[in-house]
């Protein structure tokens, strides 16, 4: 798919998170010279910042297969001990949503993951025997929106790290520019800069924006992406200039009009707006709190003076 492609392959190609980056660059070199396998990794971070596309490239430099499944995929102990005993020696087996794997499942895991090998119990009862079944050394790459969700157990057992962060509206604009080539798309570089302004710091969300914009320059002007072309088909999709889009928008009027800027409580807000509390947490809330629209306190959310200006609405000054 066109998705895929856009994936860069190589950590070379890859563009942003330059500490994420400049540190697994030394552990995949080091761990070639000794022909051994990658520590565990596990990456955490707001959705869309490249943590399926890092574990791809991690394989990739490794020259071994990844094996893709998620948290909520694996049901049975039995399940995920199948997928650890079918991998090749050094293959990359990424779980997407990790923090989502249920107990049983996870403790599977545990042994595997630090002496490469599962118990498996036959029998019922007093009879039952627990036999230790080698497994091929691998490489787990774990993904989830906050390493916090995460058991200290599992945790742990990760020997390297990575919060993965927003993205600068340069290294935005340059993905966007990479895209575009890629996708045969003619673009300016200022629209480029106008539609990494409005992609949340998030590259799926820009590669997103790029081929819907694409659309519009092509049925609308004559093809090419300008900054005013960007602009025009940006407003129509209803993302504004500071990429909020209408959830995100909904959450601010929220607080600010039925909450009337008072602090709130994240299921209070959830309620309020028909949302899932953990999709606004994870997803909505990051972007919203790096770019000051909104505070964390003790007592609940709050918005800022940037939201009031931002949706140009007046302050009521409370006495
Ligand atoms: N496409 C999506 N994410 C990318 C990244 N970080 N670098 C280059 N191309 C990308």
């Amino acid at each position: 798919s066109s998705e895929k492609n856009l994936r860069p392959q190589t950590l070379e190609q890859y563009i942003g998170q330059e500490k994420a980056k400049e540190n697994l660059k030394v552990y995949i070199e080091a761990a070639k010279q000794r022909g051994d396998t990658l520590d565990h990794v596990l990456f955490y971070g707001p959705p869309g910042l490249g943590k399926t596309t890092l574990a791809g490239i991690i394989a990739n430099e490794m020259g071994v297969n990844i094996k893709i499944t998620s948290g909520p995929a694996i049901e049975k102990p039995g399940e995920m001990a199948a997928i650890l005993n079918n991998l090749q020696e050094g293959d990359v087996l990424f779980v997407d949503e990790i923090h989502r794997l249920n107990r049983q499942v996870e403790e599977v895991l545990y042994p595997a993951m630090e002496d490469y090998a599962i118990d498996i119990v036959i029998g019922k009862g007093a009879s039952a025997r627990s036999i230790r079944l080698d497994l091929p050394k691998f490489t787990l790459v774990g993904a989830t929106t906050r390493a916090g969700l995460l058991t200290a157990p599992l945790r742990d057992r990760f020997g390297v790290v990575h919060h993965l962060e927003f993205y600068t509206e340069k290294e935005l604009q340059t993905i966007i520019m990479r895209s575009a080539d890629v996708l045969n798309v003619e673009i300016d570089p200022q629209g480029a800069a106008e539609l990494a302004k409005r992609s949340r710091g998030t590259p799926r969300l820009a590669n997103r924006l790029l081929k819907r914009v694409r659309d519009f320059a092509q049925v609308r002007y004559d093809g090419k992406i300008t900054g005013e072309v960007a602009s025009f088909a940006l407003d129509l999709l209803e993302v504004d200039s500071c990429g909020l889009d209408q959830t995100d928008r909904r959450i601010l009027y929220t607080m600010t009009e039925k909450f009337m800027g008072r602090p709130v409580g994240l299921d209070t807000l959830a309620a309020a707006i028909g949302e899932d509390a953990g999709t606004i947490e994870e997803v909505y809330e990051p972007f919203l709190i790096k770019n000051g629209f909104i505070m964390r306190t003790p007592r609940g959310r709050v918005v800022t003076d940037l939201t009031y200006q931002h949706l140009g609405i007046e302050k009521e000054e409370t006495k």
